[in-house]
C-alpha cells in the first residue's frame, strides 16, 4: 500500500516535470531560435533564471548580458575555434522549478557548465545538483555564503553578504550618521535572512544599535503592523534588505505612516522597477550595488554603449556581473585542457585580475570574489552613485568612481 502510493505520487511528480520541461522549451526553443541540435563545433552552456515571476527583471537583466557576451564571444571566433550555444530555462523564481532546470540543463542537455541563479535560494537549489554531476557553476550575482559554500564546482563573480552588511553599516555610521537603526527583513529569502543578520553584526560593532528587526513573508502587501512599530521605535535609518517589488511598496507605506528617516537596502533593490513601483516615496533612500553606470571609466562606459544599441536602456548591476560572469566562464574554457567539469572548475578557480565591468575579479579560496562595493542613492527615481566602500586591507578597486 506504501509502495503503492509512494509511486503514484512518483509518477505525478515527473509527468508535471515533464510538463514544465515542455513548457519551458518552447520558450526557450523560440529565444534561441529553436537550435537544439548538438554540434561538435558547439560548447553547451546552460543558464537557469527567473525570467518571470516576482522578480523577472534579475532574470531578464542576466539574460541580456549573458547573450550579449555569448554573441561578442563567438562573433569574435569563439573559443579555441568552437562557438558557445547558451540554452536557458526559466525557473519562473521557483525554487522546484529552479532545480528541474538545473537538471535538465546537465542530463538532458549536456552543458559544460551552468550560469545562474541571481536569488540567494535559487542558487542554493542548483548549486548541489551541479555540485553533485561535477558540473561547474557560476552564479553571477547570489551572494549568500552559503551558494559557494556547497562545493568545489560552484563559483561566484560578485562579493558576499557578511561584506555588504557591513558597507551598509559603515554608510549608515560614517555617512548617515546613525545612532541607532531599525530592520525589516524578507523571512522567506536566503539572501534577506542572511543580510539583515551581517548588518545587525557590523552596526552594532561599529557602536550602532538595533531598535527593532521586524521580518514580511513572501507576498505580503500591507507591511502597517512593522512600520508601526519601526516608527515607535524612533530609528535614525530602517535597514530593509528585501527585493525591490517589496521595498517599492514597503516604501509608499513607510512614508504614508510619517516614517521621514532613510530607508536603507542592499543589491537586491536593483531593478527599473524599484522607481517605478515606489514613486516619490524612494527618492532620498539608498543601497548597496555592485557597479555603477556612472563609472566614468572606458571599461564600463564601453559596456553600457554597447547595451544601450541591443536593448534600448541602461543595463543594471545583474546585467553587468552576468556579463562578467559569462567572459570568465569563456576565458576559463580557453585555458582547460579539456571540457570535463573538472578542468573547467580548475581554471575559472585561477581567474586573476580579471577586468570586469563590476571591477576586478580575482577568484579566492572560497571560489568567492572579493570587489568593492558602491553605495547608490534615488534621486528623482535615478540611482545615482554616492560612494565607494572597499574590503578592508584591499587596494584601488573599480568598483565605481574614486
Ligand atoms: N544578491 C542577491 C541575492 O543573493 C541577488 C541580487 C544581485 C539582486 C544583484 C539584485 C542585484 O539573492
Amino acid at each position: 500500500m506504501a509502495a503503492l502510493w509512494a509511486d503514484s505520487k512518483f509518477q505525478t511528480t515527473s509527468f508535471k516535470c515533464a510538463v514544465v520541461f515542455l513548457a519551458t522549451s518552447l520558450v526557450v526553443g523560440v529565444a534561441n531560435g529553436c537550435r537544439s541540435s548538438r554540434n561538435a563545433n558547439e560548447i553547451l552552456v546552460g543558464q537557469y533564471g527567473s525570467l518571470t515571476g516576482d522578480q523577472a527583471t534579475f532574470g531578464q537583466s542576466t539574460n541580456n548580458g549573458i547573450t550579449l557576451a555569448v554573441d561578442e564571444i563567438n562573433a569574435a571566433g569563439g573559443v579555441n575555434g568552437k562557438k558557445l550555444h547558451l540554452i536557458t530555462y526559466d525557473d519562473k523564481g521557483d525554487p522546484r522549478e529552479a532545480a528541474t532546470a538545473v537538471t535538465r540543463l546537465i542530463t538532458n542537455d549536456g552543458v559544460v557548465a551552468v550560469l545562474g541563479e541571481v536569488a540567494s535560494k535559487l542558487s542554493l537549489e542548483g548549486a548541489p545538483i551541479c555540485q553533485k554531476y561535477g558540473v561547474p557553476m557560476i552564479t553571477p550575482s547570489s551572494t549568500n555564503p552559503k551558494v559557494t559554500e556547497v562545493g568545489d564546482m560552484i563559483f561566484r563573480v560578485c562579493f558576499i553578504d557578511p561584506f555588504q552588511g557591513f558597507v551598509c553599516a559603515k554608510f549608515a555610521r560614517d555617512n548617515l550618521k546613525a545612532e541607532n537603526a531599525a530592520i525589516l527583513y524578507d523571512q522567506s529569502q536566503t539572501y534577506s535572512v542572511g543580510l539583515q543578520d551581517e548588518f545587525e553584526k557590523s552596526f552594532t560593532k561599529l557602536g550602532g544599535k538595533i531598535t527593532t528587526k521586524q521580518a514580511y513573508q513572501k507576498g505580503e502587501q500591507d507591511f502597517n503592523a512593522q512600520l508601526t512599530a519601526i516608527r515607535a521605535s524612533k530609528p535614525g535609518v530602517v535597514f530593509i534588505p528585501g527585493y525591490y517589488n517589496d521595498v517599492g511598496t514597503i516604501a509608499v507605506q513607510a512614508r504614508k505612516l510619517g516614517i521621514t528617516v532613510p530607508l536603507l537596502g542592499g543589491d537586491g533593490w536593483e531593478s527599473p522597477k524599484l522607481a517605478e513601483i515606489g514613486g516619490d516615496a524612494i527618492n532620498g533612500c539608498y543601497y548597496s550595488n555592485h557597479y555603477s553606470p556612472q563609472d566614468p571609466s572606458p571599461r564600463v562606459q564601453n559596456f553600457i554603449k554597447k547595451y544601450k544599441e541591443r536593448y534600448h536602456t541602461t543595463p543594471d548591476s545583474m546585467a553587468a556581473l552576468a556579463y562578467d560572469a559569462t567572459h570568465i566562464l569563456k576565458d576559463a574554457i580557453g585555458r582547460a585542457k579539456s571540457l570535463s567539469g573538472a578542468a573547467i572548475a580548475e581554471q575559472i578557480a585561477r581567474t586573476k585580475d580579471f577586468d570586469g565591468v563590476t571591477g576586478q575579479i580575482t577568484i579566492d579560496e572560497h571560489r568567492n570574489a572579493v570587489k568593492p562595493a558602491v553605495i547608490l542613492e534615488m534621486k528623482n527615481g535615478q540611482p545615482t552613485y554616492v560612494t565607494t566602500i572597499k574590503p578592508e586591507g584591499k587596494g584601488e578597486g573599480a568598483g565605481g568612481r574614486e
